[in-house]
């Protein structure tokens, strides 16, 4: 499957992509603020992960739909975002996001992550997507807002980051479909 944005290119990852993909990640700037990525960040790694990702793409009924973000116009991965966790029954799934450093405070993050909410909410046709971000991580809490995320609690020393071992508070943020109906008219 492929989502396009005015800028950005959602595609499923390749061998192609691993060496720029380990490159990226291998950055606690980035890693500190996410759950399972081991520091340091190797190609076995980023191998590893890409063929985890092409393995459940092959489970029915798919639950996790991963992309790697590319930059339309100079075709160049810059990151990774997903849903994770659906389960069609009842109506979820989770999103998640990265983009490498160079790539922050462009509007990227809330573009790819857009496409995202449609696909969840309009081709997979769920009801609520959960959002989980460390408290402090000021960046994503933002961009959970901005694409209309409700805060609806804490885990407080919840979760431990595989990078740096530190504790966090997560912040679990919910979005229904007729929220994000509202929020998505906002940002065009
Ligand atoms: C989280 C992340 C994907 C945000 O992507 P981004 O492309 O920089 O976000 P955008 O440019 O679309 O900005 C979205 C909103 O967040 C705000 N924001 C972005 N970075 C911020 C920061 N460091 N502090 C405060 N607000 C910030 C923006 O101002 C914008 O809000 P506004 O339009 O109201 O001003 C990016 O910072 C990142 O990859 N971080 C490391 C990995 C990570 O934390 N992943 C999420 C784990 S839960």
């Amino acid at each position: 499957m492929k989502l396009e944005t005015p800028r950005l290119i959602l595609r499923p990852a390749t061998m192609k992509d691993a060496e720029r993909l380990a490159g990226q990640i291998n950055n606690l700037n980035v890693s500190r603020n996410l759950l399972v990525v081991p520091y340091p960040y190797t190609l076995k790694d980023a191998k590893w992960f890409i063929n985890h990702c092409i393995d459940k793409r092959k489970k029915k009924p798919i639950d996790d739909y991963e992309f790697a973000i590319e930059l339309s116009d100079e075709k160049k991965v810059i990151g990774g975002a997903g849903i994770s966790n659906v389960n069609k029954f009842q109506g979820i799934g989770e999103l998640g996001y990265w983009l490498a450093e160079p790539y922050w405070r462009k509007g990227y993050g809330t573009e790819a992550c857009s496409s995202l909410l449609d696909l969840a909410f309009h081709k997979l046709n769920l009801r609520k997507i959960k959002i989980t971000v460390f408290a402090e991580n000021a960046a994503s809490n933002a961009l959970a807002r901005k694409l209309g995320g409700k805060l609806e609690g804490t885990l407080r020393k919840h979760a431990r980051a595989k990078s740096t071992g530190k504790i966090h508070d997560e912040n679990i943020y919910g979005l229904l479909r007729e929220e994000w109906e509202k929020v998505r008219k906002k940002l065009r």
